[in-house]
């Protein structure tokens, strides 16, 4: 898929994280949606975590079905998360890996080590209508093991290329550009997401076959300033 054409997710957890830290009915997430599909999102991400610190059971229900667009879950593989799956049947989902003490996703998922549970969720989540990516680092063993439990999707964690500056930065994109490379070629969709902002987004744009950029943080931030609607729109250009 060349420049252009990659499709953007917008990652609205952290416009629930200000509605969750003082428990209030507001933002209205409804509207955040709707403004962030005004902008072009092309999809709307939301990451129910089992400590429920953002986005929480009834903002996944009630998004199902105002989300125009398209609806992208990501969860840990956990019989509850896989349960919830069901029964929202969201158009995609995302496994990633959770720990409670951390401030966000940290590292990819750990394929190698759960293959078989994968594959059970992988199944599950297939009879129940939905896309199935899985979130790792731009590891070649890892994507073998990710194309062998059939799961059509990756997302490749950008986290540390975000976290990293000069070489090392460099170094990580060109393991990314690899592994998109290598992804493609086993016949896996290749997304990619976390940490990516307004400054970095840049060079990812040089990784081969990217289907989707999944952007939360660095947008509601820049919301603050110019609104949502704006600040998606604004990525949307940064993508193009
Ligand atoms: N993709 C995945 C799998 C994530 O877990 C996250 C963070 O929830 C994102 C993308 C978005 O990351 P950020 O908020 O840093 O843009």
């Amino acid at each position: 898929m060349g420049v252009g054409l990659i499709k953007l997710g917008v990652n609205i957890d952290h416009a629930a994280t200000i509605r969750q830290a003082r428990f209030t009915p507001y933002p209205d997430m409804v509207r955040i949606v709707s403004e962030a599909e005004a902008g072009g999102a092309d999809g709307i991400t939301l990451h129910l975590r089992e400590d429920r610190r953002h986005i929480q059971d009834d903002d996944v229900f009630t998004l199902r079905t105002k989300i125009k667009s398209k609806m992208n879950l990501e969860m840990a593989a956990t019989d509850e998360m896989v349960e919830i799956a069901c029964k929202v049947k969201p158009e995609d989902c995302c496994l990633v890996p959770e720990k409670r003490e951390e401030l966000t996703t940290e590292g990819g998922l750990d394929v190698l080590g759960q293959q078989a549970r994968l594959t059970d969720v992988c199944h599950r989540l297939k009879e129940a209508g939905i896309e199935v990516s899985i979130f790792i680092e731009p590891d070649l063993e890892h994507i073998t093991a990710v194309a062998e439990i059939a799961a059509p999707v990756i997302e490749l964690h950008t986290g540390t290329y975000a976290n990293t500056k000069g070489e090392e930065r460099d170094q990580e994109l060109h393991r990314l550009i690899t592994a998109a490379e290598y992804a493609h070629n086993l016949g896996l969709i290749v997304n990619a997401g976390h940490g990516l902002d307004y400054e970095n987004i840049g060079p990812i744009l040089l990784l081969p076959h990217l289907n989707e950029l999944n952007i939360g943080h660095s947008i509601i931030a820049r919301a603050l300033f110019v609104g949502i609607r704006q600040a998606v729109a604004e990525m949307k250009v940064c993508l193009s």
